[in-house]
């Protein structure tokens, strides 16, 4: 397997209520679990922030699509390169159960959200920060 990782961010087409991500992760979890993929889900200020892990045709194949659903949109690709292991090998869609105030004790981020910022305007560099923090971090153990 060539093991592939795909980060992004988007701007919800509008406020997602918490039963539209309910629905949502319902229909990720289901459709990964049968393509082999895995990630984590976020959710914030209108803007969602995803990683994607799984084979690279599985990943680029799926990414192709969510570029185009209409729920969102301005998809930003942040991350797409070659992994070693699955950071979320547990989890067919893992969704953080933490809140505002979590996300912005995450080292590297707490001016970014006190800024009042969404996920768009993370870049690389935070991006890999925020990864981390649900890779390795304490923030792990809040996926669901
Ligand atoms: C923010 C967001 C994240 C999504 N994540 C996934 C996902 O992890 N897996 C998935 O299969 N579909 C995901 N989707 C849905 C896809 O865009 C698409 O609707 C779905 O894969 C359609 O699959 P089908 O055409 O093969 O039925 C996501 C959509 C949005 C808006």
């Amino acid at each position: 397997m060539d093991l592939w990782h795909c980060v992004y961010c988007s701007a919800s087409a509008k406020e997602t209520s918490n039963t539209e991500l309910v629905t949502l992760l319902e229909e990720c979890r289901t459709k990964n679990a049968k393509n082999g993929l895995t990630g984590i889900l976020l959710y914030h200020k209108r803007s969602f922030f995803q990683v994607l892990e799984g084979d690279r045709t599985a990943v680029e194949a799926l990414f192709d699509k969510i570029e185009v659903d209409p729920r969102h949109n301005r998809v930003i690709k942040i991350i797409s390169e070659p992994i070693a292991a699955r950071a979320f090998a547990k989890w067919t869609m893992g969704y953080p159960n933490i809140g505002f105030k979590e996300l912005a004790e995450i080292p590297a981020l707490n001016d970014f959200f006190m800024r009042g910022r969404s996920y768009l305007e993370l870049g690389e560099g935070r991006a890999k920060a925020l990864l981390a923090a649900f890779q390795e971090g304490r923030w792990r153990v809040s996926l669901r």
